[in-house]
Order: C-alpha cells, then sequence, then structure tokens
C-alpha cells in the first residue's frame, strides 16, 4: 500500500517543516489519483491492451503557492514508476538539440521520434513552471504532447497562468490554440488558490542586500540560498535569438550568478529580458562598484536591475557597497539614481507583491 500524499504532507507539518495550509492540502487527492493509476504495472502482451493512462495535471496559480513544493513531493513518492522532473525550458531546450540531430540524418519530420524516444524511457513527465514565450517553443508544443499523449506519457505541470493565457499575445498564435486544447483535454487543470506566498514569507524581514563583500556576506548568501533553492543547483540555458545565455545555478526559480556572469558579457535588453521571465528570485554575487573604469559593465547593470524591476523578480545581493555609494563618478551617474532608488525599494519588504 503507498502511503497517501495527505499522510505524508501531514508528518512534514508535525514536524514543522511545512505550515498547514487547505488550498494545498485540497490538491493532494489529484497527486495521489494519478500515482495510484500508474502504480499498476503496464502488462503489454498479445490479448492484453495497456491501461488508458490517467488524466495528467496542471497545477497554477501565483508565485510561492507550493506548487513546485507540492509536485517535488509527488515526485519522491512515486515508488518506481519511470518519471522525468525537468524545468520546462530545459526540457524544451533539449527537444531542440535532439530535433536538430535527427534533422542532420536527413529525416524531415523530427518530432517523431524525438518524442518517441522520450516516451521509451518515462511513463510520466513532471514540468516545472511550464510557460511558453518563444515562437520556436509555440509552434512545436502542440504536435510534441500530441505524439508523448499518444504514447501513453502522462504529464505534470506547474504553471503561473492558467492554460487559456500560455503563449499570450505571441506571435502566431493561432497555431499554438491546438496546444492549449490538447492541455485541457489530457490534463485536469486545477488552481492552487493559496492565500500565502511562502517564498515571500521566507524573505520577509530578512536582508537581502550584503555589503561590504566578505566573509559574512558570502555566508548570509549561501545560507538564503539554501533556504529558498533548497537543495544544489544546475545551468538553466536561455535561448534569445539565438544567442545563449547562462545562469550557472538554478533551483525551484531561484537563480545564482556572479556579477560577470550577467554584466561582463556582451549581454543586452532582450537577454535580460529573458533572464526576468525566467525566474522569480534572482542571487547575484559580488556587485562591485561602479564608474568609469567599468562603464559598460555598469550599464548592463543599470538595465538588468530595470528588467527584474519591471518583472518583479527578487533580486538578492552581495555588493561592494550600499545602493547610493555604489556608482558615484562618471558617466551615467545620473541614470544610476534611479537603479539605486530601485535597488532601495526592491529590498523592502513586501515589494513584488
Ligand atoms: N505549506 C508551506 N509551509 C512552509 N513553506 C512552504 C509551504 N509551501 C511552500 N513552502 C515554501 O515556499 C517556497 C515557495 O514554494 P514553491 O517554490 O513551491 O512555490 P511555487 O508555487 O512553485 O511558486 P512559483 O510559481 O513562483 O514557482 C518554497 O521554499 C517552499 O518550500
Ligand atoms: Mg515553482
Amino acid at each position: 500500500m503507498m502511503k497517501m500524499l495527505g499522510d505524508i504532507y501531514q508528518d512534514l507539518i508535525d514536524a514543522g517543516a511545512l505550515q498547514a495550509d487547505d488550498a494545498q492540502l485540497t490538491v493532494l487527492p489529484e497527486f495521489d489519483r494519478i500515482r495510484a493509476a500508474l502504480s499498476v504495472p503496464v502488462k503489454k502482451g498479445l490479448f492484453r491492451k495497456a491501461p488508458e493512462p490517467p488524466e495528467g495535471l496542471y497545477l497554477w496559480g501565483g508565485v510561492g503557492r507550493g506548487k513546485s513544493m507540492l509536485m517535488d513531493l509527488f515526485v519522491e513518492h512515486l515508488e518506481g514508476i519511470p518519471a522525468r522532473r525537468v524545468h520546462f525550458h530545459a526540457f524544451m531546450q533539449e527537444i531542440h538539440t535532439a530535433m536538430h540531430e535527427v534533422r542532420k540524418t536527413g529525416v524531415e519530420d523530427a518530432i517523431a521520434p524525438v518524442a518517441a524516444d522520450v516516451a521509451a524511457s518515462v511513463r510520466l513527465l513532471a514540468f516545472d513552471e511550464m510557460q511558453i514565450t518563444d515562437i520556436t517553443d509555440a509552434m512545436i508544443v502542440g504536435r510534441l504532447f500530441e505524439a508523448l499523449f499518444a504514447d501513453g506519457v502522462v504529464v505534470v505541470t506547474t504553471s503561473n497562468r492558467v492554460p487559456d493565457d500560455l503563449y499570450h499575445n505571441g506571435l502566431n498564435r493561432d497555431l499554438f490554440l491546438p496546444f492549449i486544447a490538447l492541455i485541457k483535454e489530457k490534463m485536469n487543470v486545477v488552481e492552487l488558490t493559496s492565500p500565502t506566498d511562502y517564498r515571500q514569507d521566507r524573505l520577509g524581514g530578512q536582508p537581502v542586500y550584503f555589503t561590504p563583500i566578505n566573509a559574512e556576506a558570502r555566508a548570509a548568501m549561501e545560507a538564503v540560498w539554501n533556504d529558498l533553492a533548497g537543495g544544489p543547483g544546475e545551468p538553466l540555458i536561455l535561448k534569445v535569438k539565438g544567442r545563449e545565455v547562462e545562469l550557472p545555478a538554478f533551483r525551484n526559480g531561484v537563480a545564482r550568478a556572479g556579477f560577470h556572469d550577467l554584466c561582463g558579457k556582451p549581454l543586452g535588453p532582450a537577454d535580460f529580458l529573458a533572464l526576468a521571465e525566467a525566474v522569480k528570485v534572482l542571487m547575484l554575487d559580488n556587485v562591485p562598484t561602479l564608474s568609469r573604469n567599468n562603464f559598460n559593465e555598469a550599464k548592463r547593470f543599470v538595465t538588468l536591475i530595470d528588467a527584474l524591476y519591471e518583472a518583479k523578480v527578487r533580486l538578492i545581493c552581495s555588493a561592494a557597497a550600499k545602493p547610493e555609494m555604489l556608482y558615484l563618478e562618471g558617466e551615467g551617474t545620473f541614470e544610476f539614481e534611479r537603479t539605486a532608488s530601485r535597488l532601495r525599494e526592491m529590498q523592502s519588504e513586501g515589494w513584488g507583491l
């Protein structure tokens, strides 16, 4: 007998690891439904038809409500069901790479073999943060998931948007609409209505700007990472207009990079906007003082902060000086006043809500 997720959840509350949340509790039976259906072994035989796979789950809702946490709880308790949990963006990147390889062999319809390959190794795909912003993704997801579902793959995903709002205002959106219909057909769409943003709760009242850069600041940044990301990160590569922007560490909506990873490379507004769309929290290490000697880095930093600010991404950083003291001389000091003010505002409790 599998232990029900509601009981596992209760154990975590009793242990003080989680706060009781009725809205979270309400969606757990959805995960149990899928676990139960998938725990029946598939015995394909001459006279036996594989059982119809269960409906998947599309769990959506506001930031920090616990969607990823619940999905992880589910994935950790699959007890041998072949599954893969992957960030949606990273998965799509793999798909594009695999399709590119297949095309090299002269195959025209690359989606079918790539989907077959994915389906051969898993019964369940658990995606974190399904969102479609890129036209190259938008134009293939319909046929890709059609093929995956046809092969019996069950899909569970988290998202910040209701399916009808996916690829909102995207180019050629009418060609994307069949994917929305497919989601509604193959997945149960459930909103996680928890009133609490737990990520905000965790950050509430805590310092998020550490200066100067010393052992204490480094230790504080580590502590924040461990609390918010909850484990080792993996690189996240964003494709922007054919370029690749690499975030060295990413986990559970939290990205971490050094100042030079982002501001020391020839990145521009489009890159920072893509970054701001892809993450909920950016941890930026080692922001130096800025001057005419590192004018380009300073300019990029201003652009980065603007992008984060507009997208309401939380910023946690270690810096050589307080915001007002970061950029004291040289061209651009005037523009930097706004950046400093935004940096201040972004530190305040409740910012981004
Ligand atoms: N009931 C709870 N009690 C305590 N902490 C919680 C609870 N639910 C979630 N958390 C914590 O709150 C943080 C945010 O949760 P999570 O990442 O699952 O949110 P999310 O809904 O996936 O947000 P997003 O849409 O931004 O990805 C995590 O650190 C998570 O462990
Ligand atoms: Mg999440």
